[in-house]
Order: C-alpha cells, then sequence, then structure tokens
C-alpha cells in the first residue's frame, strides 16, 4: 500500500518537483512522486538538496516554455557544483520538443512514461541520458495511487481520463498527450473512497474534456454522468467538482445529474474561446455563439444558482476588431463569474500554424486582451455583488492568506470566502474552533471582484 502522503526522509534518495502548467500536471506530478517513493525516494523542497531535480513542465503558450527553459539553465548550475545529480524534464514539452531538451538535460520523460520513470533515472550515465517519449492509447496510471501534494489535506485531484480527441487547430494538447482515453470508474471511486478516509472533504475530477469520458465494458457503459454519480455516492460529505467541460458535449443528463445531487458542486468551468462564431469555426471548437449561449441557458434553467468561468484567447489568426467586440458582447451578456484569460500564441505544429497566419500585431493583442480582463473585472463584481445577503456551505481549507486570523473555504459554486474565525465566540456557543475539512455555512457581507467577504452563522 502507497503513503498517501510525501515521505521526508534525509537519508533516502532526494527527489525535487517542480509543476508548471495544468491541474493535470499537478496530478502528473502526484503519480510520479508515488512511483519513485515506490522505489526508495523521498521528497524534498529545497532543491539545493536534490538527487533528482524534475520539471513537470507545459507547452500550451510559448511563454510556459520560455519561462522553462530559464529553469534548465539554473538547474545546470547546480549539476555543475554537483555533477552527481541527475536533471529531468517531464510532462508536454519533453513530449513536443524530445531531443531538443536531451542537449541539457540527463532525462527526458512524456506524460505516458511515468511509470518507468525509476528505471530510467537509474539507468542515467554521464555519456547516456534517458528519453522516453512514447504516446500510449491506454496508460491511465489507474492502478497508481498518486502521493498528494497539497498542502491542506483537503481537495485532491483525480484524473479520470487522459488525451484529447479533438482538434482545435490552435492547441498544443494532442499532440503532447496523446489520444483520449478513459480510466477505470471502479479505480476512480477507489481513489475517492481512499482520499475520504483518510480525511478529504473534495475531489476534483479532471479531464480535457471530461463530457467524454467513456468506459465500456461488459458490464455497462459508464459515461461521465454515470461516474459522478457513483462518485457522488461515496458520501454525501465528500463534495464533487469536475473540470474541463466542454460546451459541445456537455449534455443535458450531466445537468440533471448535478442537480440531483447535492454534493456535487454547482460550479462548470466552460471554456468559450471566443464569442464570434467565425473565430470558432476557425479554431474548429465545433459549436458556435447561439450553440455556446443555449448551454448557459440550459445550464441556469436547470441550477439558477450554478456559478460559470471560462476561458478565452484574443488575437487568434484574422481575428477583425468586429469578432473581438463579439467577445465582449458575450462576456457582457454572460456575465461570469471568472475567466483564465490568454493572448493567442502560435504553437508550432498545430493546424492553426500551418494554415492560418498568426497576423494579429502583438500590441492589438495585447490591447484586446486587456480590455476583456477589465470587463470581466467589472463583470466579477457585479456578479459576487449579487450574492451580497446570500448564505453559503463553505468547506474550510485553512487561514486567510491575507489575515492569518480569518479562515477561507470556497462556496459550491467555486467563490472563495474569507470569514473570520471567531473562535471566541464559537467557544461561547459551545463549538469547537474551526479546522480545515470542516463545513460552514457563512453569509455575505461584502466583497471585492476576488472574494466574497464573509460571517459565519452558528
Ligand atoms: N481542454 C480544455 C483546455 C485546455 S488548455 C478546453 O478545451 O477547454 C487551457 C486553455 O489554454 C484553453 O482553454 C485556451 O483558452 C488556452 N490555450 C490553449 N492553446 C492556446 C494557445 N495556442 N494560445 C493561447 N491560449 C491557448
Ligand atoms: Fe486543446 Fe481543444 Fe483538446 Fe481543449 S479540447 S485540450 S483546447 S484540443
Ligand atoms: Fe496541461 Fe500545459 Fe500540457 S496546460 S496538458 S501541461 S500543455
Amino acid at each position: 500500500m502507497n503513503s498517501l502522503k510525501p515521505i521526508f526522509d534525509e537519508k533516502k534518495p532526494q527527489v525535487y518537483i517542480e509543476t508548471y502548467g495544468c491541474q493535470m500536471n499537478v496530478n502528473d506530478s502526484e503519480v510520479i512522486l508515488s512511483v519513485l517513493q515506490s522505489n526508495g525516494y523521498a521528497l524534498t523542497e529545497d532543491m539545493n538538496k536534490a538527487d533528482v531535480i524534475l520539471a513537470n513542465t507545459c507547452s500550451i503558450r510559448e511563454n510556459a516554455e520560455q519561462r522553462i527553459w530559464g529553469r534548465i539553465e539554473q538547474f545546470r548550475l547546480q549539476k555543475k557544483r554537483n555533477p552527481a545529480i541527475v536533471i529531468g524534464i517531464v510532462g508536454c514539452m519533453a513530449e513536443r520538443l524530445k531531443d531538443k531538451l536531451l542537449e541539457k538535460v540527463d532525462l527526458v520523460a512524456g506524460p505516458d512514461s511515468y511509470r518507468n520513470i525509476a528505471r530510467m533515472i537509474a539507468d542515467v550515465r554521464p555519456d547516456s541520458p534517458q528519453i522516453n517519449v512514447l504516446l500510449s492509447r491506454d496508460e491511465t496510471y489507474s492502478d497508481i495511487s498518486p502521493v498528494r501534494l497539497d498542502k491542506n489535506g483537503v481537495s485532491a485531484y483525480i484524473s479520470i481520463m487522459r488525451g484529447c480527441n479533438n482538434a482545435c487547430s490552435y492547441c498544443v494538447v494532442p499532440y503532447t498527450r496523446g489520444a483520449e482515453r478513459s480510466r477505470d470508474p471502479h479505480s476512480i471511486v477507489r481513489e475517492a473512497e481512499e482520499l475520504f478516509a483518510n480525511g478529504y472533504k473534495e475531489v476534483n475530477l479532471l479531464g480535457q474534456n471530461v463530457d467524454s469520458y467513456l468506459w465500456k465494458s461488459a458490464e455497462g457503459n459508464v459515461n461521465f454522468a454515470g461516474l459522478l454519480e457513483m462518485v457522488s455516492a461515496v458520501s454525501p460529505e465528500l463534495r464533487v467538482r469536475f473540470s474541463t467541460s466542454h460546451p459541445k458535449d456537455i449534455s443535458d443528463e450531466v445537468l440533471m445529474t448535478m442537480a440531483a445531487h447535492e454534493n456535487i458542486c454547482r460550479h462548470i468551468h466552460l471554456p468559450v474561446q471566443s464569442g464570434s462564431s467565425t473565430m470558432l469555426e476557425k479554431m474548429r471548437r465545433k459549436y458556435d455563439r447561439e450553440w455556446y449561449l443555449e448551454r448557459v441557458a440550459k445550464i441556469r434553467e436547470i441550477m439558477p444558482d450554478c456559478g460559470l468561468s471560462t476561458d478565452v484567447i484574443a488575437g487568434f489568426s484574422g481575428e477583425t476588431e468586429e469578432d473581438h467586440q463579439d467577445t465582449l458582447s458575450l462576456f457582457r451578456e454572460v456575465c461570469f463569474d471568472s475567466a483564465f484569460m490568454f493572448q493567442y500564441s502560435e504553437r508550432p505544429g498545430t493546424l492553426a500554424s500551418k494554415k492560418y497566419p498568426d497576423d494579429i500585431a502583438p500590441e492589438v493583442k495585447t490591447a484586446r486582451l486587456n480590455e476583456i480582463i477589465e470587463l470581466q473585472t467589472r463583470m466579477s463584481l457585479e456578479s459576487n455583488r449579487r450574492n451580497i445577503g446570500e448564505t453559503f456551505k463553505v468547506l474550510v481549507e485553512g487561514p486567510s492568506k491575507r489575515n492569518e486570523s480569518d479562515l477561507c473555504g470556497r462556496a459550491g459554486n467555486n467563490k472563495m470566502c474569507v470569514f473570520p474565525s471567531a473562535v471566541q465566540e464559537r467557544m461561547e456557543a459551545g463549538l469547537e474552533p474551526l479546522k480545515p475539512g470542516d463545513y460552514v455555512t457563512v453569509k455575505v457581507i461584502d466583497c471585492t471582484s476576488a472574494t466574497l467577504l464573509c460571517q459565519q452563522i452558528f
């Protein structure tokens, strides 16, 4: 049986891991650590003590990769001081750049090679670096219990599928992560049960497109709605979240399943990418503006209180001022709670890089992005203001970053709530102080664009 928590033991060979990119990568680092711990390694948070330095990398935008090249130089300085250490680049950038990285580091391991990573590290010699960038059709690491790297012990990630079968023209993920494959639902439920038994109160089900989750077996198929049902049955005290939903695939069945189970959080991350149907077509998203708005209307019809967030790209190939205005108007119309907003970054090898010129001037991209950010900040504030006076059930994560005597945690709709710990008042009411993993009801008193400022109700 694997340990759920990292082992810190300076007598063992020390591994240091930096993680970049999406939640999927965070979870992959947890799988890597699990494999390494089973092979006698222990974790260190101090690079200077490491025998093995790994960076789990991201290729989604050019600046993500630039950052890593800078880090590699720092790792190499470390290796100059101590030639015995092994430097490895793993993840999406390893997959994309392959041999080019081998000139700089000792180990290059793609996202489907982690099962053998201990062997690869052991085989590194000064004149023989190791590389494995084969992508798999069926690897899901379903039998490996990730070693949890979260600090709070409350909320954990579970990968339910890997890869992506879509072909969004701007996106590198299908090339770095390969074809989509779903993981055995029983192994997912087992992992959720194990987490709950160890005090976790929230699981985040991860996939590039969770709505296309499909497990086929002789006992019958399980789709994403079915999987949600199974995981939500682990315990009413265990919250279930998921991302990412794809607008073309999110089904009414999923929405009805969410509505029917109180412990499935009412929050959907539904990346729109653009408000212009012309851009969406060129992006190969397989839906248009009207379809997206219809899905949002359906979500709000079935769950009026559902949180909604999105991703958007400014300045994709050929984007006109009118297309950009379409994005702004969609943002106004939907009023997202929050958004991840990016400038288009051309990725080598993608369909867009071959077919559509990266022809929007950098200053225009930046100006459009800033306009979107400015609008979204106002919309976030508006969305938060609407919650003033409402009550929410919050899962306590720990002390607030700003003020140690305050606590923070998320409401079901994914908004961050901050509130006084009220230890004295609780004591007077005969209640224990709150700790991470407790549920508490709060009332919203005030807000910023990022946070709901609340008070406990007891
Ligand atoms: N599977 C998810 C997204 C994964 S990547 C989905 O389909 O929605 C996360 C986000 O990065 C994307 O939603 C997109 O907004 C952004 N992104 C992807 N490729 C990009 C690129 N080439 N330039 C800028 N942003 C990009
Ligand atoms: Fe990329 Fe599109 Fe797949 Fe998301 S759905 S990972 S944007 S190809
Ligand atoms: Fe994630 Fe970046 Fe890879 S967003 S899937 S780590 S390219």
